[in-house]
């Protein structure tokens, strides 16, 4: 299995490295509201709660106050160091959503906030529902809130649009981008060009799989 490097996710995200930020951008946490009606719909008697790629503990957090005993696991060390510091109350581990094994089951299970689009593969995600299945008892509930590709793919046409229009004044840095979406492995690839002007050779060309 991939390798993934937490440092490289600290550096591929301002907000990552500065979580305060993060909390402030992301201040709406109505999603633990459709948690909880999610559970009583169910009429599950949740107590206690694993979230997977927990970030800051924000959603945690929320559910923390309203009584439940939550568990996250984050690879981001620095992110766990911090929602343990912010967060008292909260048990936190560094952890890869894919291999960790806390030995203990939860009565509800989430991954939201798109942390599963990290994962890549088919093997990746299979082995995060291992996970989630080795956190699981009969009658565990699971959420999860990601972005489907497709979903991701039209999001990223419309930024790459107002690229090329903001870019159209601009001749003398010209970039343009473009979204693919990869259909075997289900991946959105984002080709992207900077050229000094418009029929010069790309100054920087990259591709990066989202
Ligand atoms: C966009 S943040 C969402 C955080 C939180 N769920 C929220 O809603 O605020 C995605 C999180 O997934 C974490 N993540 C990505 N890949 C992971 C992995 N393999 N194992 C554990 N966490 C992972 C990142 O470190 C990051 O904190």
């Amino acid at each position: 299995m991939r390798v993934v490097e937490p440092r490289s996710l600290t550096r591929s995200n301002l907000v990552y490295r500065e979580p305060a930020l993060y909390d402030e951008l992301l201040a709406d946490t109505s999603i633990t509201a459709d948690l909880m009606a999610f559970a009583s719909r169910h009429e599950a008697n949740v107590r206690t709660v694993l979230d997977l790629g927990c970030g800051t503990g924000r959603l945690l957090a929320e559910l923390h106050g309203h009584g439940f005993t939550c568990t996250g696991i984050d690879l981001q060390p620095d992110l766990v160091a911090w929602a343990e510091r912010t967060h008292p109350g909260l048990r936190l581990a560094v952890g890869d959503l894919r291999t960790v094994r806390l030995g203990d089951t939860f009565d509800l299970v989430t991954s939201v906030g798109n942390s599963l689009s990290y994962l890549h593969t088919e093997i990746e995600l299979a082995a995060a529902f291992d996970t989630i299945r080795a956190h699981s008892h009969p009658g565990t509930l699971l959420t999860i809130a990601t972005l489907t590709a497709p979903a991701q793919r039209t999001r990223l046409q419309r930024c790459d649009d107002l690229t090329r229009r903001r870019n159209r004044h601009d001749d003398l840095r010209v970039g343009s981008a473009h979204s693919d979406l990869d259909h075997r492995p289900q991946l959105v690839l984002r080709h992207r060009s900077r050229r000094a002007r418009h029929h010069a050779p790309p100054l920087l060309e990259h591709r990066t799989a989202l």
